[in-house]
């Protein structure tokens, strides 16, 4: 019987059979003559996910100066049952990617649909027609614990056979851009010596023209121009392989307005990635302290980050949120430490922050279930019988990628502790690391093995009705700066729970009126640096006392007034 894949709306396609494959080359043979007679170069995008998908459209929608498109692309995706769905939505004109950035969607339509200079397929056949090669794959690097970066591996597997097989069917010209972040060195340590041998073996004398230049992607609301128009930093192995790499950038990516920065070897685009991400993870890192004191000494870190940011030199400091999620920050600075000791040979220890980065934006999010915890019992309800909803599964605003997110520890840690986990999120329609948790991101890699009582999550689902959601529920978690979440107001989210919550802030999404609000209406409020919430509680509570008093003064006289009128 045919194994499935599934997209995220529940649509079912049959994995390709034996046969499929003889069919596929022949479509893309035809298709790719047709585009050699238009003098358009091939460019196959190898791995079709928040990186290639988008990239294949953007060199797509490459044109020369008198408008007429320069390339044909062939984004090829290994037809796996998480992953086979995008290519029969490609090939209908659909983004496989759920995004705030309308141009995604537009951009796929139109090249696949008018430009006809985008298609899709499973073939590793469809390398054989390149003239150059993307590699957009991914390279996982597996953490064996909780908060120890360099008890880890980078997953090469992967990565090493994706070169071998380009080797073994690109021709001797075909220009290798590899764009996957990478251990440094992997392009001319890892990637040269596999291609050159392949090369050899298949009687080819000249050597692979491998290139390396990496993605500086923001998906999101300038998800588009983060890949286009964006600075790019490059490198090839030898001459021809930087010629051809700045040749190609300068084609389809907007190198005018955003210069390319030409590196000299590999290893240093490499580097460049995983120093650019190591600070960003740093900056992040250093605020957890900081985040702490401000909880404990009734300091509101978001008005105290936002006193810095006015000054020019500081003004990249910035919210940790719960923690530091997505595919690339959580993992690059370990690549580096595995390739110092693992490509290069080295023995000694010398990364010390970097690891430390990673290992406290790792576990950031373990803060927000102890505040969950102690704002439902100053409720005086206990976290273990508790319903809790989660207000954003993905890593970062307005983007449905739930990679490594701080909602997934938060929910991890709450159902060791007993409580009821509900979900909502606008961008994802299917939690992956719950619901596949036995087999994703693989077998044995959930975050799952690190928590007790965990095997119920399979059955979590993202619900898509807020309103639903909140019925009920003893506690809301504000988890993800969503566009959706910036603005609800208390009453509504109180009236739709049906009576006072706990609410915890993570992102610094409320306001100071908004906390003050859900105070007077019996809530209690947390957040994540957020220590002057105590301030407006205690404000709320005198208010409320002044109040209180006058109402029992105003009644203490009135009783007075009535009973001198009823005894004269
Ligand atoms: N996501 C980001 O924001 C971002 C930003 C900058 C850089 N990067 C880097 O870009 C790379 C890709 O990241 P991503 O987010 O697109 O990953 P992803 O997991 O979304 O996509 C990788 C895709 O490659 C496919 N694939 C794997 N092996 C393959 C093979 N042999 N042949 C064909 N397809 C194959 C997978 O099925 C998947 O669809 C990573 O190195 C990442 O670190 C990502």
């Amino acid at each position: 019987m045919a194994e499935y894949s599934y997209s995220p709306t529940g649509e079912g396609f049959p994995l390709p059979s034996q046969e499929d494959y003889s069919k596929e080359f022949g479509r893309l043979e035809e298709v790719v003559n047709r585009q050699r007679n238009l003098n358009r170069e091939i460019v196959v995008v190898m791995g079709l996910g928040f990186v290639g998908a988008v990239m294949a459209a953007v060199v797509a929608d490459a044109q020369d100066g008198k408008g007429n498109p320069i390339k044909f692309v062939i984004g090829m995706q290994r037809p796996s049952p998480r992953s086979f769905w995008k290519i029969p939505l490609i090939n209908r004109g659909l983004s496989p990617i759920s995004t705030e950035d309308p141009e995604v969607a537009l951009m796929i339509d139109r090249c696949v649909k008018e430009k006809r200079t985008l298609a899709a397929t499973f073939t590793y056949d469809a390398l054989k027609f390149a003239d150059v090669v993307i590699i957009d794959v991914q390279c996982d690097y597996l953490k064996e614990s909780l908060g120890n970066v360099t008890n880890g591996q980078a997953e090469m597997k992967a990565l090493e056979e994706s070169f071998e097989i380009v080797a073994s069917h690109i021709s001797p010209n075909t220009l290798v851009l590899i764009e996957t972040t990478v251990a440094p060195g992997t392009t001319e340590q890892i990637a040269y010596p596999i291609m050159r041998k392949v090369f050899r073996k298949r009687g080819i004398n000249t050597d692979p023209l491998l290139a390396h230049s990496f993605e500086r992607v923001m998906p999101g609301k300038n998800y588009v121009a983060s890949i286009r128009d964006f600075w790019r930093v490059c490198s090839g192995v030898n001459e021809e392989a930087t010629r051809r790499v700045v040749k190609f950038l300068n084609e389809v990516i907007n190198t005018k307005e955003f210069p390319l920065t030409v590196l000299d070897r590999p290893i240093e685009s490499e580097t460049a990635k995983i120093v650019e991400n190591s600070f960003r993870a740093t900056i992040l890192a250093f605020l957890d302290e900081w985040s702490i004191f401000a909880e404990q000494n009734g300091v509101d870190l978001i008005k105290v980050i936002n006193a810095i940011k006015v000054r020019p030199t500081h003004s990249n400091i910035i919210f940790p949120g719960p923690g530091i999620g997505g595919y690339c920050l959580p993992k690059d600075g370990g690549l580096g430490v595995w390739a110092y000791r693992h490509i290069h040979g080295f023995e000694d220890d010398i990364f010390k922050i970097t690891t430390a980065a990673i290992d406290i934006n790792d576990t950031r999010s373990l803060h927000v279930a102890q505040l969950t915890r102690d704002a439902l019992r100053n409720m005086g309800r206990p976290i273990a019988s508790a319903e809790i909803l989660v207000l954003g599964a993905s890593y970062r605003e307005d983007v449905g990628d739930t990679r490594y997110s701080g909602s997934e520890l938060i929910v991890r840690r709450l159902t060791e502790m007993g409580t009821e986990i509900r979900v909502h999120d606008p961008y994802v329609l299917h939690w992956w690391e719950f619901e596949k948790q036995d087999e994703y991101p693989t077998s044995s890699h959930s975050l799952k093995r690190f928590f007790r009582g965990q095997e119920r999550l399979k059955d979590l689902r993202v619900e898509q009705n807020l309103e639903t959601g909140l019925q009920g529920v003893d506690a809301v978690i504000l988890a993800v700066r969503h566009k959706q979440y910036l603005n609800l107001d208390p009453d509504e989210v109180v009236k739709n729970s049906g009576g006072p919550i706990a609410v915890i802030d993570c992102f610094g999404i409320l306001d100071d009126e908004r906390i003050r609000r859900y105070f007077e209406l019996g809530c209690e409020v947390k957040g994540l640096g957020r220590g002057h919430v105590k301030r407006i509680k205690d404000h709320v509570q005198e208010a409320r006392e002044r109040m209180l008093l006058k109402m029992s003064g105003e009644a203490v006289r009135g009783a007075e007034t009535e009973f001198r009128k009823a005894n004269p």
